[in-house]
């Protein structure tokens, strides 16, 4: 086939029907593990001022530097697609005076989110993630909280082999100090790392502990551990995250060097990872299916009162590819019946039918289009319907309606008006 003059950009997807059944049922369990632990939906604008992202996910990370989508207005403003939800949440918290609210307050959101990234399999400039948030509790009970749902997500999902990683990356009492161990241990190393890197040791250098660069991996493996420079608050808040994690038989390993990809985050960072598929090589095997943390210090840059906040997003490209390849969904909506037709009358009469079966919420297929029963019949059984309907014409005439049990082909008429009923009964003895 000829090229198309039109596709999707680059790095873009459409999300077909086949695989819609998936992601709605990540999105029920999503929703609903996060309606358990009391979190309520939340919508913020696609476009948002740029600076709220410079600002919050911080100039010198990828995402502000590289791959924000950006547009100015008619007007002169300068707006941006949003690249991460937290600082839309943390914005939309105060702009609606949130804090007067009984605290935690805990909010939840999903939908695109777009980045310039360089695209490759699970990296997509339009990406979507369920993305949660808590405001006004510091307790390190939250962070694990946080992880505990994650998992359940994931779980409910039947996903295995997956991986917890969590680090604290300290706050501004503390972080100062190790800045300068870790500058210090890559000064005399900048030629040994990549070029980006050579210039985040001075920009950012925590960033070249998130370099996925082979040469900058193994820099890493001897850089100083933040772990060995945590306050004593810092050292007590993660010790308390990882007893929770004990009590809650979460397994997680620690990963002393993740340090996330995102500026504002204080004391506790956690990444989630499944395993790729087998010969799809990339990091450690595994894919990073979200991440989060806390950051308790960003509502207070944003001209907020200090106000601890913690939260996750969840990669649902990559939790939908990672479904997909470990079970089937369980599809709601997949119909249990067949409506056949034969002639216009019964066209017509079948009209009625289908609202009589939607109000009785039994989902019904039919093939308005075919005019034979064998090819209806074809269509049914593709479908792997329990029972098809045939109207034909003696039973427009006299008012009834065939049920046809397609496992075995055995066949009763019924009144019309009884159909939903009777179908009701033989859906239920199933
Ligand atoms: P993030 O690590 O940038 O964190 O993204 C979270 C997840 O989104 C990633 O682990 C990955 O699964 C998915 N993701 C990110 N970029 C892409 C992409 N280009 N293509 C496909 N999937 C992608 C955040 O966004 C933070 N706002 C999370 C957070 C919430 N922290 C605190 N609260």
């Amino acid at each position: 086939m000829a090229k198309l003059k039109f596709q999707t950009p680059t790095g873009m997807h459409d999300i077909l029907p086949e695989d819609q059944a998936y992601l709605r049922s990540i999105m029920k369990v999503a929703e609903s593990v996060s309606a358990f632990y009391g979190f309520q939906r939340i919508d913020t604008p696609i476009l948002e001022n740029a600076e709220l992202y410079e600002k919050g996910t911080g100039v010198s990370t990828d995402i502000v530097e590289k791959q924000m989508y950006t547009l100015k207005t008619r007007g002169g403003d300068l707006l941006a697609l949003r690249p991460e939800f937290t600082p839309n949440i943390v914005r939309s918290f105060l702009q609606h005076g949130m804090y007067n609210l009984p605290q935690p307050v805990k909010l939840y959101t999903s939908g695109p989110l777009f980045r310039y990234e360089r695209p490759q399999e699970g990296r997509y400039r339009q990406l979507h993630q369920f993305d949660v948030e808590v405001f006004g509790d510091q307790s390190a009970a939250i962070d694990a909280q946080l992880i505990q749902m994650f998992v359940a997500i994931l779980k409910d999902l039947k996903l295995s082999h997956i991986i917890v990683e969590v680090n604290s990356i300290g706050d501004s009492q503390c972080r100062p100090y190790y800045k300068k161990a870790l500058i210090s241990y890559l000064k005399n190393k900048q030629y040994a790392v990549c070029t980006d890197c050579r210039r985040r040791i001075k920009t950012n250098p925590l960033r070249v502990l998130d370099c996925k660069e082979e040469k900058c991996q193994q820099i890493r493996s001897q850089a100083p551990q933040m772990i060995d420079y945590l306050c004593q608050e810092c050292k007590d808040h993660f010790k308390s995250l990882l007893e929770f994690l004990d009590e809650a038989d979460l397994p997680y390993h620690l990963d002393p060097y993740l340090v996330r990809g995102l500026d504002y985050y204080t004391k506790t960072v956690f990444e989630v990872f499944a395993e790729r598929s087998p010969g799809n090589p990339d990091e450690k095997g595994f894919l990073a299916l979200g991440g989060g943390g806390r950051y308790d210090g960003l509502m207070k840059l944003y001209g907020g009162r200090e106000t601890p906040a913690a939260g996750f997003g969840m990669g649902i490209d990559r939790v939908l590819s990672a479904v997909k390849r470990q079970s089937l969904p369980s599809e709601p909506s997949s119909p249990k019946i067949f409506l056949a037709q034969l002639g216009d009358q019964a066209k017509k009469k079948s009209m009625k039918l289908f609202e009589e079966f939607r109000k009785a919420n039994i989902s019904v297929a039919e093939s308005l289009g075919r005019d034979s029963l064998r090819a209806q019949l074809a269509r049914a059984d593709k479908l792997g319907v329990s029972h098809t309907l045939i109207l034909g014409q003696r039973e427009v005439l006299d008012n009834s309606i065939v049920i046809r049990t397609m496992g075995s082909g055995a066949q009763k008429t019924v009144k019309l008006n009884e159909a939903v009923e009777e179908v009701k009964k033989l859906i239920r003895g199933k």
